[in-house]
């Protein structure tokens, strides 16, 4: 059976940890697609072509360390930009969000153009400034050398070439359900997408991934 949950938002809005949540509870598999967008960023950071490394990137890509640095994330917004990296990862995502025991997809665009069938469809966001203060601490958490001023403006900066990109711009889906998590810690955020997706038919452990 395919049930696809797809959850859309900007950087650092809590998708990720929301959508690991989820897919455990249902027993779905789950696909960070920001991660594709990293992978092929971080190649263009190497000296290659974003399109031809998107269409060379096998899913051993995903597993590179250092994927969730500022500047690949930087760069990852720049390749997202390009028409022809976006049409090259786009059946690998569409394939993964049909397969069968059910799939959470996580990024900017799954509502709106990689699943616009999904059963179940989140929007989830928070003001710039509590997301960036949560990207700062995980940053330095991980052992990176930054200040939130900078974080701040990289968050905004990143919003605005998603969100007015004419390729596939962050917007959320006309029937996604909005999640405002400014003010939410992590098990009410969990507890409010889990309700969300229940009121679209999804049940406990259907899945079989
Ligand atoms: O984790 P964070 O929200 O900071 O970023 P990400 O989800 O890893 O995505 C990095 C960048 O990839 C975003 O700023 C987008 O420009 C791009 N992206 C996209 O265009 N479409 C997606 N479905 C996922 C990510």
């Amino acid at each position: 059976m395919a049930f696809t949950i797809a959850i859309d938002g900007p950087a650092a809005a809590g998708k990720g940890t929301i959508s690991r949540a989820v897919a455990a509870h249902f027993g779905f598999a789950h696909l960070d697609t920001g991660l594709l967008y990293r992978a092929v960023g971080r190649k263009m950071l190497e000296g290659t072509d974003p399109t031809e490394a998107a269409l060379a990137l096998v899913p051993e890509d995903l597993q590179t360390e250092g994927l969730r640095t500022a500047d690949v994330g930087i760069a990852a917004s720049r390749v997202a930009v390009i028409p022809e990296v976006r049409a090259a990862l786009l059946d690998f995502q569409r394939a993964f969000a049909r397969r069968d025991g059910g799939a959470v997809l996580d990024g900017r665009d799954i509502g709106t153009v990689i699943c616009p069938e999904a059963e179940a469809k989140l929007f989830v966001t928070a003001s710039a400034e509590v997301r960036a203060r949560r990207r700062f601490e995980e940053l330095v958490a991980g052992g990176a050398e930054t200040d939130y001023q900078t974080v701040l403006n990289d968050t905004r900066e990143r919003d605005h070439r998603d969100a007015t990109r004419a390729d596939a711009p962050l917007k959320p889906a006309e029937d996604a359900v909005m999640i405002d998590t400014s003010k939410m810690d992590i098990d009410a955020a969990v507890a409010a997408a889990i309700a969300a997706i229940v009121s679209r038919g999804a049940t406990a452990g259907e899945g079989t991934a």
